[in-house]
């Protein structure tokens, strides 16, 4: 049975309620993040809740809880919900009102909350590296803001699972590889790591910036520039990170071998600094 929280009361998932005129059903009109933990304990709660604010910013709408008040009501989540890992999805909304495109200055955000168990990939899919396919990046100019208006990102991910794939690499207009639907994506040529800079074009993950900062740590050259989708086939790794992701091998794009087919050694140590960094904040071995 799984406790949700809906505007500051814990219930059953199945008692929950929210107004139909609530604008994030309505106009995906809301914003959201994902925050995993490993034993009880928040993996980069602060980096969220930062890009929680600057989402709400973006849009105008009025974030109605401090970082101390989210955490409360993050680890509440976990406390009630009894899974040792997994992650919590929140959602704002900037609020409800009569269906009109133009809102109300002042309205009062809906605040949701859900957890899950662990849905990271699992020790075999990681040490085998996963197979990913292209999709035509569909999704408006603004996806640096983590709202809940994710079709184009749906649509992606479905074609991706249909192809019995773990991922779908977005493709832009121009054929440069933007992200993926769920993760962001990285490659690796001749020792260089690359991956699109943070613009409006991507999402920019907390486990890219973390995944860049153990590149930083490890003396790796990182090139924070778009690439070609023939980049992509070209290239010797690749790789894919994320909250539901951490760094995830990629061998397979479409029908394309990439490099030697098997999990490569700059993705390996990008891999084993993020289980560090795992363990460091949370005390959680991946897999042990
Ligand atoms: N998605 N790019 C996109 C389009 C994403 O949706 C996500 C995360 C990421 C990775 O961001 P982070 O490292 O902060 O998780 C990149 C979450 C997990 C989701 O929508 O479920």
């Amino acid at each position: 049975m799984s406790i949700v929280y809906v505007n500051g009361e814990y219930m059953q998932a199945a008692e929950a309620v929210i107004p139909m005129e609530d604008r994030a059903h309505q106009f995906a009109d809301g914003v959201y993040e994902v925050i995993a933990f490993f034993n009880e304990t928040l993996l980069d709660a602060i980096p969220h809740l930062k890009r929680l604010d600057y989402s709400c910013g973006e849009l105008n709408i009025t974030n109605p809880h401090s970082h101390d008040e989210w955490l409360e009501i993050i680890n509440q989540m976990i406390t009630r919900n009894e899974h040792p890992h997994g992650g919590v999805y929140l959602q704002v909304s900037r609020g409800t009102q009569s269906r009109n495109h133009v809102y109300s200055q002042g309205l009062s955000a809906n605040v949701t909350l859900s957890a899950f168990g662990q849905k990271t990939p699992s020790k075999e899919l990681t040490h085998q590296g996963a197979k990913v396919i292209t999709y035509p990046d569909l999704r408006w100019k603004r996806c640096d803001i983590k709202t809940t208006g994710l079709l184009g990102n749906v649509m992606a991910k479905q074609a991706a699972a249909q192809a019995d794939a773990r991922e779908a690499i977005l493709i832009k207009e121009n054929g440069d590889v933007s992200e993926a639907s769920v993760s962001n994506f990285f490659i690796v040529k001749d020792d260089v790591i690359q991956t699109h800079p943070s613009t409006n074009e991507i999402l920019s993950g907390i486990a890219r910036e973390v995944t860049l900062r153990i590149a930083a740590e490890k003396n790796l050259l990182v090139k924070e520039e778009p690439f070609t989708k023939q980049a992509m086939f070209d290239a010797d790794e690749a790789f894919l990170t994320g909250t539901t992701t951490n760094v995830l091998p990629v061998v397979q794009v479409d029908d394309t071998i990439i490099g030697n087919g098997k999990p490569s050694p700059i993705t390996l140590q990008l891999l084993d600094g993020f289980i560090e960094h795992i363990k460091e904040q949370t005390g959680y071995e991946l897999w042990s």
